[in-house]
């Protein structure tokens, strides 16, 4: 199956061709391990996983997902142990990895970081996120979960809560929705971290239907409740960070006759009480279960050997 694109550094890039092909490979991926742990085809093959901002799910699901397929890892994290400590460029290590491996996942903390690895790597590369810009194979994951959880994408209605300015994620999943039909938006915010204008001009270009709110009430009769963290790394004002941080907090009694799917990019951080773990619809850790499932998809795809 194949890709329109070698180099993921957004969602912004993507056909509906190729998430339809995507999530078709993760569902084959889900069945694969559901009969046995993985199998060998990117045997021989080596991913690069340099994560110059801190990671568990993203760094450990690409990591996992080529173990499971047979393939190795070489991994850098931390600016501290790398050679753009010393003042190497992106491009000059993207160019020196790409010598060693055979595709390359990279988490930087500056927004463009991607794009301008993709522009000189010599092997696939994939944004594993940069900075407050894209963070593209969780939108995949949301994608593949929502499909999963929900039962349809076209139609869907989906609350976004917290900080929309500076979290990735609702910005990937904002732009790759919008191959979707019919789909709506409800983003619920402080003012202070409202969703840029780059979305929301996107949406109106896109003719989607989108209205903003500060309060969770006003979200909770959506098909997905998207709950994401503020993100404190974002903030030069700690102030700032500790007045908004728990505006919004999510309780069983938000819940009560509510039919939304919970989601979350996770880590959180207090925005979700523990109290709602044990609600059916609450989707977040089936959700970091599908992150592995999907970059298998997508590094089996890049590497032509689905
Ligand atoms: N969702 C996500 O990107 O989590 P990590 O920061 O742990 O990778």
């Amino acid at each position: 199956m194949l890709l329109s694109f070698q180099h993921l550094t957004s969602t912004k890039q993507l056909s509906r061709e190729d998430t339809d092909a995507i999530l078709k490979v993760a569902a084959d991926m889900e069945n694969l391990l559901e009969k046995k742990s993985g199998d060998d085809r990117l045997k021989g093959k080596v991913l690069a996983s340099l994560f110059y901002e801190p990671s568990t799910r993203t760094r450990l699901s690409f990591e996992t997902a080529m173990h499971r397929l047979g393939g190795d890892v070489v991994t850098a994290d931390g600016f501290q142990f790398s050679s753009l400590y010393k003042g190497e460029t992106v491009e000059d290590t993207i160019v020196v990895v790409g010598q060693y491996v055979d595709i390359i996942a990279m988490r930087h903390p500056e927004a463009g970081s991607a794009d301008r690895a993709a522009s000189v790597s010599p092997v696939p590369f994939i944004n594993a996120g940069d900075g407050p810009r894209q963070h593209p194979t969780q939108a995949l994951l949301d994608l593949y979960t929502i499909q999963k959880e929900v039962g349809h994408i076209d139609g869907l209605h989906i609350t976004m809560v917290g900080d929309l300015r500076y979290g990735r994620t609702v910005h990937s999943l904002s732009f790759l929705l919008g191959l979707y039909k019919n789909v709506k938006f409800t983003l619920v915010s402080p003012r202070e971290l409202t969703m840029p204008e780059k979305v929301t001009e996107f949406y109106r270009e896109k003719g989607i239907e989108y209205r903003e709110a500060e309060s969770i009430e006003e979200g909770l009769n959506a098909d997905v409740l998207y709950m994401t963290r503020v993100q404190k790394e974002r903030f030069a004002d700690q102030s700032e960070y500790e007045r908004l941080k728990l505006k919004y907090i999510l309780t069983p009694k938000h819940l009560v006759g509510k039919k939304c799917t919970i989601m979350h990019p996770l880590p959180r951080v207090g925005e979700i009480d523990p109290a709602v773990d044990s609600n059916p619809r609450a989707a977040y850790f089936r959700e970091v279960r599908n992150g592995m499932i999907t970059r298998m998809a997508l590094l089996s795809m890049l590497l032509g050997k689905v």
